[in-house]
């Protein structure tokens, strides 16, 4: 279980995080939305044990984190998280090392490093540029080596804080394609993005976060048909719920869904 319990952060003397009780566990892809400085890069730093808040608690296993040395290492073999700036879990120069490297910590045995580091590199597409530097890629090309850095580890919890920012639309759509083996293998994503249609299409449950506060909480097309709620966090809604409240067309989860219903009930309908 990954849980928060009204948990407070502040970096000075404005809190960032007000009292926010959310809970991972219950979902296997839970999205985070919220304006810029709303506190989810925050929150993320909270549940990975880089900032301990001030009140409140991180829930892990049912029990307030551990900060101990062990606690955190503890967590850290569960509880993988790709942040935001691809800078930040940047380590080596080689690509290969840099994924390998957490793996190697663990005492892993190196045929399996092998094996898990080349299935990452597939998933995320960094074939063509696996002999570069690092420091010689672009942003996307390091995005992309971060989150494959965190898909070796397999944790149960997979944190993503804006992992589709400055990727290409072939990157955004083999990140879909890689929270859905994720799930599939029964662990759970935690994904925070500005990309609306991506949190709409790939999450069970949403969090809109306001001022450092839960201002809604629910399915996705609950949550996104509040127009209002919506507005009030500085957010847009999906444009698959905007067709449904703007034209009563039927709520669709993904664009091949909308396509297909299109086609059914429309080209049935002129034939
Ligand atoms: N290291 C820091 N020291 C002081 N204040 C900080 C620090 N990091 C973030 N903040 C402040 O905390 C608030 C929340 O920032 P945070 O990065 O968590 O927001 P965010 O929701 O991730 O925003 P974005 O959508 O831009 O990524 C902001 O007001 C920010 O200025
Ligand atoms: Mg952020």
């Amino acid at each position: 279980m990954l849980a928060t319990e009204s948990l407070w952060f502040r970096y000075q003397d404005e809190p960032v995080l007000k009292g926010v009780s959310l809970d991972f566990s219950r979902h296997s892809v839970t999205g985070l939305v919220g304006a810029n400085g709303c506190g989810k890069s925050t929150l993320f730093m909270n549940l990975s044990g880089i900032l301990k808040p001030q009140k409140g608690a991180v829930l892990w296993q049912g029990k307030p984190l551990d900060y101990s040395k062990r606690g955190l290492l503890a967590l850290r073999q569960q509880v993988t998280t790709v942040f935001q700036d691809p800078e930040q879990q940047i380590f080596y120069t080689d690509i290969d090392s840099d994924i390998a490297f957490a793996l190697r910590n663990l005492g892993i045995d190196e045929a399996e490093i092998a094996r898990r580091v080349e299935e990452a590199l597939t998933l995320v597409d960094a074939h063509a540029f696996r002999h570069q530097p690092i420091q010689c890629l672009s942003h996307g090309q390091k995005k992309r080596v971060a989150i494959a850095g965190a898909l070796v580890l397999q944790a149960k919890y997979l944190l993503l804080d804006e992992p589709t920012a400055g990727l290409d639309p072939s990157g955004r759509m083999q990140m879909i394609e890689i929270i859905r083996r994720i799930v599939a293998q029964g662990n759970h994503v935690v994904i925070s993005s500005h990309d609306i249609d991506l949190i709409y299409e790939v999450s069970d449950a949403v969090y809109v976060l306001n001022h450092g506060e839960v201002l809604a909480e629910g399915t996705p097309e609950a949550v996104f048909s509040r127009h209002a709620c919506i507005q009030q966090a500085g957010l847009t809604q999906p444009w698959l719920v905007k067709l449904h409240l703007e034209l009563g067309l039927p709520l669709c989860k993904n664009e091949a869904d909308f396509f297909a219903r299109m086609r059914a009930t429309y080209i049935q309908e002129a034939s």
